[in-house]
């Protein structure tokens, strides 16, 4: 295999979650994650950003093969995977790892790094019979010398120092791809460019594929090489990072990038009047056509109720948006 192919991808991912209640106990459903697809790449960190509810998480545990999906495909290598069996699921867990978003919750309080390290070494047999597989983990993650840390329990850690053995224990698998939700956003501002740079070092050194949730645009312009922008549930805008992030296509991601946070930018009046406003639509009546018009500066009338197909946009190779105003002049 060589950088740059595909390892693991999703076609047509869709997610449907039953809700309860409404009128007549009618069985209805919350629309979390509609057709989506993802490719990861060797060696390559595709972002996927938007706002709280949009299903980025639905997309990394479907992904994970921690839910069931209702519809679509996920292919490892090209192969479809469906994982109906613990076995099935361990093996599938040696090739494709997650890391949360917080690194408390996901370290067992009353146990020592050594015991969750060992533990996830032993899962994928990988442990050996002395120290050494775990000091060559943590000096992956750059905790060095092994034995400061070995011994300590999760809250003896720093925040950054947390993230980062849960980022070897993730390694413990030896896997290929990485899904990473949100792996800073409960850090220390000061302290996530190194945990995303220790990120990048491994997507290096490793090969991985890495998946990299975020809110934050801009993070994802820094550290990932192509950008998946979702609204509602659907991918809305996709192409390699600097040009979604520079030349956004979709009114949405356009809203997104205005309204970060911007330290170059005073924030006043007029970086306000450009936040995104509204709120976000129901998943469980999604709005018909495409589920950004309701709050869409630039919607037109078909956009109420024709759901935009995906179009290329400008000449840039890839890059695409789920948008009309792409559509080509007269055509549907
Ligand atoms: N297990 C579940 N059962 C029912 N609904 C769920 C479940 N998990 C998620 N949802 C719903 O699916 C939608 C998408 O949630 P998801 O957690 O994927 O969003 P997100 O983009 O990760 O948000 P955030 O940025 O806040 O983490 C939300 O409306 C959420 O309430
Ligand atoms: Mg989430």
């Amino acid at each position: 295999m060589s950088p740059g192919d595909t390892v693991l991808e999703a076609v047509g991912l869709t997610k449907h979650f039953p809700v309860r209640g409404g009128l007549l106990r009618a069985r209805r459903h919350l629309h979390a994650v509609d057709d989506v697809n993802v490719v990861l790449r060797r060696g390559h960190v595709t972002a996927m950003v938007g706002e709280s509810g949009s299903g980025k998480s639905t997309v990394a545990r479907l992904l994970a093969q921690l839910h069931p999906r209702t519809s679509g495909e996920i292919r490892l290598h090209g192969e479809p995977v469906s994982v109906r069996s613990g076995r099935s699921f361990r093996a599938y867990c040696r090739r494709v790892q997650m890391v949360f978003q917080d690194p408390f919750a996901s370290l067992n309080p009353v146990h020592t790094i050594r015991y969750h390290l060992t533990r996830a070494l032993r899962i994928h047999g990988r442990m050996g019979k002395d120290d050494t597989a775990l000091e060559e983990l943590l000096a992956r993650v750059q905790l060095s010398p092994a034995s400061r840390y070995l011994d300590k329990f999760p809250h003896e850690l720093s925040g950054g120092q947390r993230q980062r053995v849960a980022i070897a224990r993730a390694l413990a698998a030896d896997p290929e791809a990485l899904l990473a939700d949100e792996p800073v956003s409960m850090l220390d501002v000061s302290i996530r460019l190194g945990v995303l740079n220790l990120l990048r070092d491994l997507k290096d050194r490793l090969d991985l594929a890495i998946l990299y949730i975020t809110h934050d645009i801009a993070s994802a312009r820094y550290f990932a090489d192509e950008v998946l922008v979702m609204y509602a549930g659907q991918v809305v805008e996709g192409g390699d990072s600097e040009t979604v992030t520079q030349n956004a296509a979709h009114p949405y991601t356009r809203l997104l990038i205005a309204s970060a946070p911007d330290p170059d930018r005073i924030a006043g009046k007029a970086a306000r009047e450009e936040e995104v406003k509204g709120e976000p639509p129901s998943l469980i009546d999604p709005p018909p056509g495409c589920r950004f018009h309701p709050r869409c500066p630039l919607a037109m009338p078909r956009c109420r109720t024709q759901a935009p197909p995906r179009l290329p946009v400008g000449d840039q190779d890839g890059h695409w948006a789920a948008c009309w105003l792409y559509a080509a002049e007269g055509a549907g």
